[in-house]
């Protein structure tokens, strides 16, 4: 099969490496891709939001198949757009996506199926917002933003300024674009989080391993919050009991109702999940896999990824085999100084050989990096995701971080960190 993965960072990296293993896997595109990926796939530079171009370009190529991994192209509706030319993919279409892309209908999908989520209440006019927030007078509280926002339209507020300000920067001056034209007033929850990857095919769903990001740039979960500096999988918080409690309250609910609003889900159903003190309920869904989630979830895949894929654009995961291995993945990211704020691009990494590190058992996942006269160069904030796997968690952070040692490039910064506080809850 001829295949496009659309996206261009480390979860397409991952997805991109592991469809390869498949005996069904033929040539293999990426659009936009990036340096450390066209050792793995052909590159087409194509903005992954360019609906009209990769349309253009995949009928051109005549893609037996695609995967749009990304949450904007998702949203803008690439899966409806690419069945109008006869070429299925897999994710959601985009009445599905409006899972992540509205907070609102998310929230209210919830809300009418009895799924245990954060209480909240919607607002489209920032001085009603801040009345019912003053009312409620519970601090913190949690703003967010209506729409997709980059994964920064969440604001965790500690007192009535901060809650005034936030609205201001997200409903008045728009810093997310339109995204926040409306916004979810929510009840801040306590409890460690768990980050679960599901295959749907709409009717069935069958969850990957569990796993945990580290969010915040700086060590001890200090400083910004990022796009995930680390992840480690299995989450050690996801016990089977959870996990059981999870398919009947949340996963199973979620999927029925989707089918009920008649837009069922396709694809790969993200629920983030905070394990409060009355049960797990709901932060968040995300119609796409988790990056960095993706880059410890599908090195654990024992099952032939291309097939699950399919089988969930068919409709036939209930006979396909998901299956994955009882060991654990460590994934450190290495971004550049600076980030999420302010950083520069273009600076030499070295140390690795057509973008991995030779003799290593670790791999390499680039999320942000430039091939330039045959130079790897940082192009992005988060630079590469430096994965290992092991029997145990231990055994993979210690790869992981012996890996990062042999890669340099001026001003890399990752946290030290990932993995303790998953190691602390197996004690
Ligand atoms: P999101 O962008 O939706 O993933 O949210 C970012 C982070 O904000 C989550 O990973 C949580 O740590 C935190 N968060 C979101 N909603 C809540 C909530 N209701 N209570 C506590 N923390 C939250
Ligand atoms: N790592 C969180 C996300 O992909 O949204």
């Amino acid at each position: 099969m001829k295949i496009l993965v659309v996206g261009g960072g480390g979860r397409e990296h991952a997805i991109i490496r592991k469809l390869k293993e498949s005996p069904l896997c033929g040539e293999i595109w990426c659009a936009p891709g990036n340096g450390g990926i066209s050792y793995n796939a052909h590159c087409k530079n194509i903005k992954a939001t360019d609906l009209d171009a990769m349309v253009a370009f995949a009928k051109e190529e005549a893609f037996d198949y695609a995967v749009v991994a990304q949450d904007d192209p998702l949203a803008l509706g690439m899966v409806d757009r690419l069945a109008e030319i006869g070429i299925p993919s897999f994710g959601p279409n985009a009445a599905a996506a409006r899972i992540e892309a509205s907070k609102v209908f998310s929230k209210d999908l919830m809300r009418k199926y009895h799924i245990p989520t954060a209480d909240y209440a919607v607002f489209d006019d920032p001085a009603k917002a801040l009345a019912y927030i003053t009312e409620k007078g519970e601090y913190p509280t949690v703003i967010k933003a209506d729409g997709l926002a980059l994964g920064k339209g969440v604001l965790i507020c500690e007192d009535e300024a901060s809650a005034r300000d936030g609205l201001k920067e997200i409903m008045e001056d728009k810093k997310f674009g339109a995204s926040g034209n409306r916004v979810v007033v929510e009840e801040f929850l306590t409890g460690p989080e768990v980050s679960v990857l599901s295959f749907t095919d709409g009717k069935v769903v069958k969850p990957m391993v569990s796993s945990m990001d580290h969010k915040r740039a700086l060590d001890g979960d200090k400083g910004l919050n990022t796009g995930g500096m680390g992840t480690v999988a299995p989450n050690p918080y996801y016990t089977p009991e959870v996990a059981q409690q999870c398919m009947e309250t949340i996963f199973l609910p979620t999927i029925e109702a989707m089918q009920r609003e008649g837009c069922p889900f396709k694809g790969c159903l993200y629920f983030g999940l905070m394990l409060t003190p009355k049960g797990p309920k709901v932060i968040e869904y995300n119609c796409r896999f988790g990056d960095p989630e993706t880059q410890v979830v599908l090195p654990l895949l024992e099952s032939d990824l291309l097939k699950i894929m399919l089988s969930t654009t068919n409709g036939t995961l209930a006979d396909t085999e998901v299956t994955f291995s009882n060991g654990a993945a460590a994934c450190v990211v290495m971004a550049s100084g600076g980030y999420p704020e302010h950083y520069e691009k273009g600076k030499e990494i070295t140390g690795l050989t057509e973008g991995q590190i030779s003799g290593s058992p670790a791999v390499v996942y680039h999320a942000g990096t430039a091939l330039t006269d045959g130079k790897l160069v940082t192009n992005g904030g988060r630079v590469l995701g430096v994965t290992a796997t092991g029997d145990t968690l231990p055994q993979a952070l210690e790869k992981a971080y012996a890996a990062c040692e042999s890669i340099h490039f001026e001003g890399a910064h990752k946290r030290r960190d990932i993995g303790q506080r998953a190691l602390k809850a197996l004690l």
